[in-house]
């Protein structure tokens, strides 16, 4: 009996050890403070939580189409356009099971086997494991801390095959928090058209941005011509605190929507008819609660940026959206901690770990050895406290 192709090129995640580490040294109840969060550590809102339970009341529990409710997916079209400026029909939206979902269903709809799709580094680490189970190639393109961690047209060009089939543009970015600006995007869209790919758009964290200098941009708003080839994927886990709701999106050229739904209806079908309303609610809803968790990413963003510049050997970019900092850890490389060299990032999180009881995510699971990430979805007492130990960290061994 052997396994597929499929299932066994799919990397267990390389930072799984450190996880379940963290995990069962919480259940012992080591007071770890936990920078590993990849969600908002707020509630979902009231109104949204009452749509749900009038579901419920109401006996929405059926099946529903399996793209989703007209109702959902013309809310959905509403704030495409009122907030990006993108016309959308309703039938060019398929709900799905979250953003990653959406993502997957993405590339099972465009990518024949081996056609390769360019991943500007760093990267959200689901995205090369998807493409691979799409039958894809991910052709990762490094970028620097001198072009802010963005991917820029000379970095792609580098990348570009007659395989090349997608480039994934993912602004706010996770793991950096840099936000391509409209410059930027343009440049990238006119080489996406200019060699007829297709751009994947992951805007998860759109909500998230705390320059007020800075807007977010859809790469599918610049023209027509991008955006007939861009996937537009959005979610409600990041803006609106639902990430156990599973509600994301595509919207995308009809022809590509109807192959997604195609998709879909074989196999998950619609997403939970209950969050489907919730999901309503929070679209149609009051926005003040976006802006309310907002106001308070920022204000742990300022502090915890400041405190981590003002460490000795590490240095990061201030983040511009999403809720994690970026922090380049290289200069610890090569020195020795209780007698052991330190090889890249996922040794200073072991350390941290065992020695200060920090949890942070190693730089490796999104392309960069020599960096780690660290969230500010945490409360403000334990990123006072976290941030603490880890200057201790420095200060004890450097
Ligand atoms: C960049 C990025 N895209 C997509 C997702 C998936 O989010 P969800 O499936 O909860 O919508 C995440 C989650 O961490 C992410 O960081």
């Amino acid at each position: 009996m052997k396994l597929s192709e499929k299932a066994s090129g799919i990397c267990p995640s390389k930072t799984m050890s450190l996880a379940a580490m963290t995990r069962k040294m919480k259940q012992d109840g080591v007071p770890i403070i936990d920078f590993g969060a990849g969600e908002p550590d707020f509630d979902t809102p009231q109104h949204i939580k009452d749509a749900a339970k009038e579901a419920l009341d109401n006996n929405f529990t059926k099946y529903a189409p399996s793209a989703g409710t007209e109702e959902l997916r013309s809310a959905i079209a509403d704030k495409l356009k009122n907030d990006n400026g993108l016309n959308y029909s309703y039938n060019e939206i398929v709900v799905s099971n979250g953003s990653k979902h959406a993502l997957f269903n993405a590339f099972l709809a465009i990518l024949e086997q081996g056609d390769e799709v360019i991943i500007p580094a760093p990267y959200w680490l689901s995205y090369t494991e998807m493409v691979s189970i799409a039958g894809g190639v991910p052709v990762i393109a490094y970028t620097n801390v001198m072009t802010g961690y963005k991917a820029t047209e000379e970095i792609l060009k580098k990348h570009l095959s007659e395989k090349t089939k997608a480039i994934i543009i993912n602004s706010p970015n996770n793991p950096t928090g840099m936000v391509y600006t409209k410059e930027e995007l343009e440049k990238i869209a006119d080489f996406a058209v200019r060699n007829d790919i297709y751009v994947i758009s992951d805007e998860v964290y759109e909500k998230l941005i705390y320059s007020g200098k800075m807007q977010h941009i859809s790469i599918a708003s610049l023209n027509n011509e991008i955006k007939k080839r861009t996937i537009v994927v959005n979610g409600l886990s990041k803006s609106y605190a639902m990430t156990g709701w599973r509600v994301g999106y595509t919207a995308s050229d009809v022809t590509i929507a109807s192959a997604i739904s195609n998709i879909q209806s074989h196999t998950t079908s619609n997403i939970n008819s209950i969050a489907l309303k919730a999901a309503y609610a929070a679209l149609k809803g009051d926005q003040s609660c976006v802006e309310e968790m907002l106001n308070e990413f920022k204000h742990r963003r300022d502090y915890i940026y400041q405190r981590v510049s003002d460490i000795p050997y590490l240095s990061c970019l201030i983040p511009k959206g999403a809720f994690y900092l970026f922090i380049d850890i290289s200069k610890l490389c090569g020195e020795k901690v209780d007698g052991k060299k330190i090889k890249d990032g996922a040794d200073v999180a072991r350390i941290l770990l065992d020695k200060y009881n920090v949890a942070v995510v190693p730089g490796e699971s999104f392309g960069y050895d020599d960096h780690i990430r660290i969230s500010f979805a945490v409360g403000m007492e334990d990123i006072v406290e976290g941030i603490d130990r880890i200057e201790n960290f420095v200060k004890d061994n450097f």
